[in-house]
């Protein structure tokens, strides 16, 4: 049998996992990891060159580099494959975030389930149900509702901190104050809500580099950690305004949908999301014809990434490869 030959963009947590669990398969072999000082072969070992040589022999390429402003470097390195028709599978949010029209462009030859966390089940939630939704409600952020469920069982900020710390559940960022760590945090689920909403193909269309950041203020942190107990992280996507009465919403309005993004109340969130433990994501779908659907899977788990990313891979080529 002819082993698959994968390449590997980014050696960092996700990187390195995504290489053992292909390195563990019979039939997968890891042929180059792209990193940002060099191309490096299958054994690790540094080579000279800074483009790989024979790219037609690459048979699929994991996209696991750091989400890093609008994702233009990322875009870069997908579209160079993709267009050779070699497939895609990415966890690296911000292109996905701010080209999604052209990614999507390149059809069936790029997986992304791995962006929006749950172990991958909330992207094909969406692409399901998508012509009937009224509204998505989505707990997008494992490490927020980690840190969250934590202080709702009586720990304090600084020691749920330590342990999402501890475990590897934090984005990558140089700054150590709450303010910026939150932030950080909830950077990353403006970017997989506009993902979310560009998935429900509504007709139109959102980039996050085209709208505001939402952020939240120290003032706004420090009440959200004393009132712990009262609130979650929270995001709804629908086509009537939220009826959640929070002060902690950012609003975003696209052709006749509203984006919320924030916290609300425990009790204005619908059951199965309102008391997900730990790192667990979800999203509840509610349709036209009243139909709720709810999915629910592990978020901000580096082994739940791989994993998924290996599943989104196995389908990929499972399919007849475009030229
Ligand atoms: N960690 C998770 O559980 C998780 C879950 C879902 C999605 N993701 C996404 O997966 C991606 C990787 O996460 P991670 O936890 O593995 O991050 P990480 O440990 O910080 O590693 C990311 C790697 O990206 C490369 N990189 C960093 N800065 C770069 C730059 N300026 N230019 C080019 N490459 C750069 C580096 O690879 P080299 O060292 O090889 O140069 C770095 O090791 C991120 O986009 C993240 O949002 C992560």
């Amino acid at each position: 049998m002819k082993l698959k030959q994968c390449v590997v963009i980014g050696y960092g947590n996700v990187g390195q996992a995504v290489a053992s669990l292909i390195s563990a398969r019979e039939d997968m072999e890891l042929y180059r990891v792209i990193r940002r000082d060099g191309v490096y072969d299958g054994n690790l070992q540094r080579g000279s060159d800074t483009l790989i040589a024979n790219i037609e022999l690459i048979d699929i390429v994991f996209m696991c580099m750091t989400s890093i402003g609008d994702g233009a470097l990322a875009y870069d390195h997908i579209v160079q494959f993709a267009k050779e028709g070699i497939p895609v599978v990415i966890c690296e949010k911000a292109a996905l975030a701010n080209f999604y029209p052209e990614l999507k462009m390149l059809g069936s030859s790029i997986a992304y389930s791995a962006t929006v966390g749950a172990a991958g089940v909330i992207i094909p939630a969406i692409q399901k149900y998508r012509s009937d939704v009224l509204s998505l409600h989505l707990i997008l952020n494992g490490t927020l509702n980690f840190l969250w469920y934590r202080m709702r069982r009586g720990e304090t900020f600084e020691k749920a901190l330590a342990c999402a710390q501890f475990k590897g559940y934090l984005e990558t960022s140089k700054e150590t104050d709450r303010e910026s760590i939150i932030n950080t945090e909830f950077l990353d689920v403006f970017r997989k809500t506009i993902l979310s909403f560009n998935v429900l193909e509504t007709g139109s269309y959102l980039r996050c580099r085209d709208l505001e950041v939402p952020s939240l203020s120290k003032k706004e942190i420090d009440k959200l950690i004393h009132s712990a107990t009262h609130f979650r992280p929270y995001v709804e996507i629908g086509l009537h305004k939220t009826r959640c009465m929070s002060q902690f919403l950012r609003t975003y309005y696209s052709k006749g949908w509203y984006i919320h993004i924030g916290f609300v109340s425990v009790l204005e969130i619908d059951g199965s999301l309102a008391h997900l433990k730990d790192t667990f994501n979800g999203v509840g779908i509610f349709t036209k014809v009243g139909q709720r659907i709810i999915e629910i899977g592990k978020g901000a788990h580096v082994n739940v990434t791989a994993h998924t990313m290996i599943r989104d891979a196995e389908r990929l080529l499972s399919l007849p490869r475009s030229s």
